[in-house]
């Protein structure tokens, strides 16, 4: 088994979504021993942002650009490491009510047509199909469906919708939310994403 483990967090070891993210990931080593786990660190190592230069490489265009060289190989790993992976594991935070930036660049670099999507006639097609994906998902304040709050939540909606575009639906989502509301909060949000792994299964 080969399993893709994404951080984003800029928070490093204060992080609750890398907390979050390990745990699962040493849940699913427990349940898969021979498991190989690809690691990238969104934050410390990220992608640059798509430009035009990136557009113009992408249609044959030479560079003598040695960053926008090593980003285009960057680029290419993740599109073939996110092919070859069974599983997914995202440690993604909310940062003003989405995704940190990290990880959107790391999205706009995987999502390209012909290669984990596709059109058809009948519209488009995720081509990610049979993967597994768990979002290890940390935010500061409560987002109960119910809420008024619900209408500003664009972390876990847009990785849900991002992932089940790509063909991506077996999804967990591990949350800690209310992270925010002092150290008590956050050590029972903590415990009950702690608890949930406990339950993921093979
Ligand atoms: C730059 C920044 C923006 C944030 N924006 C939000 C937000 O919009 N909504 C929210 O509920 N929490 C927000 N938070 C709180 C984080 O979601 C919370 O601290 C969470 O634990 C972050 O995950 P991490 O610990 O893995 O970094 C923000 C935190 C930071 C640092």
């Amino acid at each position: 088994m080969k399993l893709l483990h994404l951080d984003s967090s800029m928070l490093g070891a204060a992080s609750v979504s890398r907390q979050i993210s390990r745990e699962i990931v040493s849940r699913l080593k427990h349940l898969h021993p021979g498991a190989v786990v690809i690691t990238r660190d969104l934050a410390s190592d990220p992608a640059l942002h798509l430009s035009s230069a990136h557009l113009a490489a992408f249609q044959g265009a030479q560079t003598d650009n040695s960053a926008l060289t090593a980003d285009l190989v960057k680029g290419g790993a993740y599109i073939q490491e996110l092919l070859e992976a069974d599983v997914l594991v995202i440690g993604a935070p909310m940062y003003n009510l989405t995704i940190p930036t990290p990880l959107k660049a790391w999205i706009d670099r995987i999502a390209v047509a012909g290669k984990t999507f596709r059109y058809t006639e009948t519209g488009p097609e995720g081509l990610l199909k049979g993967k597994r994906a768990f979002i290890a998902s940390a935010r500061g304040s409560v987002y109960n469906p119910d809420s008024p709050m619900a209408a500003l939540e664009h972390q876990e909606s847009y990785l849900l919708g991002l992932l089940g575009f790509l063909g991506v639906t077996d999804v967990e989502v591990v949350r800690a939310e209310g992270i925010a509301y002092g150290p008590e909060a956050r050590g029972e949000a903590v415990r009950q994403a702690q608890d949930a792994i406990a339950k993921i299964s093979a």
